[in-house]
């Protein structure tokens, strides 16, 4: 399976805030590459996670398009979009589990109720293990450390099997060590499965080590750059310093 490849044309995002028109984007063009691994960076209210959300059929655009694998998103119906939704694994930075389901139950949710129960418990138990908390599959998340909420919610990003991997801010509520970790798991997975990688970061070292950059500046596409671990890895990943 290979990953999605991702398309904003002309994208212009605006909310209604208390009698205000908001701009949060501001005529959007990129367009990312089957299994390519994009850094997305930019100060505060830049529009990085009005992007994401656009991406993963979240929502959608004021204006212009979105289309993912060549299909404009604003031509599906609900269906469509659900449809689509379902082969997208999203991890946010608050984690976003439920409280008062297991590790495995909150693994397993996006497969339900579409996949037969025994299968999703199956393939939600072996994305548990594909992030090292096999063991913990019936914790719930409150008796869980914050890394491992974390891996708790990129599994369950990875369970839907995605064709495309958005992660906003993943690690900003981890420390630097935990964080690290739950990065390599991430880029790990999207190695694994072909997946195409879209991560939000406030951190310039962890963006350089994906294939390309982009830095947004209020709500438009201020610069775009490709980093040379593209074409000296086949995997398109930059190895950290220090670490060969
Ligand atoms: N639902 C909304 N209603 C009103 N304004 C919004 C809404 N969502 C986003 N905005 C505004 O759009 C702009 C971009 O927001 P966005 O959340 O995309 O920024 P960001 O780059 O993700 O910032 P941060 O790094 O703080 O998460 C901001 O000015 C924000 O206030
Ligand atoms: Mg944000």
């Amino acid at each position: 399976m290979s990953g999605a490849r991702v398309e904003l044309r002309s994208v212009v995002r605006h909310f209604q805030a208390g009698g205000e028109r908001v701009v949060a984007l501001d005529g959007v063009d990129l367009t990312i590459g089957s299994g390519e691994a994009v850094a997305v960076v930019g100060a505060s209210g830049s529009g990085k996670t009005s992007v994401l959300n656009l991406m993963g059929a979240l929502d959608r655009p004021s204006s212009g398009e979105v289309l993912l694998d060549g299909v404009e998103l604003g031509s599906l119906g609900a269906d469509g979009r659900a449809g689509v939704r379902r082969r997208i694994g999203i991890v946010f930075q608050q984690f976003r589990l439920l409280g008062s389901l297991s590790a495995l139950e909150n693994v397993a949710a996006p497969l339900v109720p579409a996949t037969p129960s025994r299968e999703a418990r199956q393939r939600a138990s072996a994305a548990l293990e594909e992030v090292g908390l096999g063991s913990r599959a019936r914790s719930r998340p409150g008796e869980l450390s914050g890394g491992q909420q974390q891996r708790v919610a990129l599994a369950r990003a990875l369970v839907v099997r995605p064709v495309l991997l958005l992660a906003d801010e993943p690690t900003g509520n981890l420390d630097p060590f935990t964080g690290r970790g739950v990065l390599e798991l991430l880029l790990g997975a999207r190695e694994r499965h072909g997946a195409t990688l879209v991560l939000v970061t406030h951190d310039a070292l962890l963006a350089s080590e994906l294939d390309r950059v982009v830095r947004l500046h209020e709500g438009r596409v201020a610069s775009d750059r490709g980093s040379i671990s593209r074409r000296a890895s086949p995997t398109g990943r930059r190895r950290p310093p220090g670490r060969d």
